[in-house]
């Protein structure tokens, strides 16, 4: 650095980063713009034909995107909106959009807030939309002021549409033109969800009301995965990328499905270690080292609000996984082991039933999968689980836990 650009600079931190160039564009929230998008013309083709509408200010399709986590079911429908609005835009027509993510917002009123929140301008509608304080009802009154004032069009995207508490909110949002609450404009879904089995678990009120279209995103192959990097590659400062970075992280994030969230995640762990341990270039090793990190992590989000009687029950399984060639323990198994472990922590050990409860619940969670054996026999009872994740991260993500980390001697 010049001496002159430094002056004043406070020097107890680093102003040029030696690896990076740009790290928001490995950041899960950037959106990439249309050139940096991969594989994924036909979905992106469905999406529009599905939106095409709103350009014109018509209702557009009603639309549901199935696939696993990593398939860029969230990127390609913000991308594709993003173009409906400014195509839209050329004409004169208004369209706006909200992007909900259900995980963090499952109820009604959260829900029609965040929705009215995106598209209100308070000048327009007359209408203001507090944080707090009102009920649902007036909640969605609102909403169809601010709809009405402020949009020819609204796309609403509703991310883990499976985790809604109650799904009610569909069908006033897909009925709302048919019920006169809105007379001036249109709303359309994109109803977006890792499980594929999603739609059966809908009220069959839902289910008749929703006129929609399906739409299904397959994994990635590493072909693609590696195509998805090297278009991210001015992330990093030239030259800073051994050649063998980009296939060995495709590769590995391939491994179980092709993923490519956990593909820039591993990329970018692999450029803060390098930058960590001072090196000049991002290698090998820091990828294998990124991969585990990211696993750690990725897991660490999906166990850290659970309370210490589950960390040890999963702790149990992980003993059992480790100890042992077989890969899946019934619950009584589990349990014995579990009670050990609660002795040793100063837990009260809990009951055989509720510790089935606990199990189910991280089934639930994608921590580990649980499947029936004999069916119809006493619920549960004969379940037998398994770990969903390599049992050494398991257990390093456990230890992090101030009470569990006792048992690391
Ligand atoms: N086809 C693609 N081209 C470029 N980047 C992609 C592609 N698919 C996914 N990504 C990137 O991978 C990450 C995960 O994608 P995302 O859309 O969140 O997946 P999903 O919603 O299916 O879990 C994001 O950072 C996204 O930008
Ligand atoms: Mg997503």
């Amino acid at each position: 650095m010049p001496p002159d650009e430094s002056v004043g600079r406070d020097p107890l931190f680093q102003y040029d980063d030696p690896i990076f160039a740009d790290e928001r564009l490995l950041e899960i929230t950037h959106l990439p713009g249309p050139d940096r998008i991969v594989g994924r013309d036909e979905q992106m083709q469905r999406v529009a034909e599905a939106l095409n509408p709103a350009i014109f200010g018509s209702e557009p399709t009603h639309l549901f995107i199935f696939g696993k986590t990593g398939t860029g079911k969230s990127l390609i429908s913000r991308s594709v909106t993003q173009r409906v609005i400014t195509e839209a835009d050329r004409d004169g027509i208004t369209v706006k959009y909200a992007f909900i993510d259900c995980g963090e917002q499952n109820t009604e009123a959260a829900i029609v807030k965040t929705i009215g929140q995106a598209v209100n301008e308070p000048d327009r509608s007359g209408v203001s939309i507090p944080d707090r304080g009102l009920g649902t009802g007036d909640y969605y009154k609102r909403l169809w002021q601010a709809v009405d004032a402020c949009t020819d069009v609204t796309i609403v995207i509703l991310d883990e549409i499976d985790m809604l508490e109650d799904d009610e909110v569909l069908r006033k949002l897909s009925r709302a033109g048919e019920n006169r609450r809105i007379s001036d404009s249109r709303v359309g879904i994109i109803g977006i969800s890792n499980k594929i089995d999603f739609p059966d678990g809908l009220s069959e009120r839902v289910k008749s009301s929703l006129a929609r279209d399906e739409l299904v995103f397959p994994p990635y192959d590493a072909t693609q995965l590696v195509d998805i990097l090297e278009k991210r590659r001015d992330a990093f400062h030239e030259g800073v990328l051994t050649d063998d970075v980009i296939p060995l992280t495709s590769a590995l994030a391939a491994q179980e499905h092709g993923d490519a969230r956990k593909a820039i995640d591993i990329l970018r762990n692999a450029g803060r270690l390098a930058k960590k341990g001072n090196d000049a270039l991002v290698a090998e090793e820091h990828v294998r080292a990124a991969k585990e990190k990211t696993e750690a992590d990725r897991f660490n989000e999906l166990i850290e609000g659970s309370p210490q009687q589950a960390k040890a029950i999963l702790y149990a399984l992980t003993l059992l996984t480790e100890n042992s060639i077989s890969e899946e323990f019934p619950t009584k198994v589990i349990y014995s082991q579990y009670k050990g472990i609660a002795g040793r922590l100063g837990l009260d050990a809990l009951s055989e039933r509720r510790v089935q409860e606990i199990l189910q619940e991280l089934n639930f969670l994608n921590v580990i999968q649980s499947e029936r054996e004999g069916r119809g026999r006493g619920r549960g009872a004969h379940a037998k689980h398994r770990l969903l994740e390599d049992p050494s991260i398991v257990k390093k993500v456990l230890l992090r836990d101030s009470r569990l980390s006792t048992l690391d001697a």
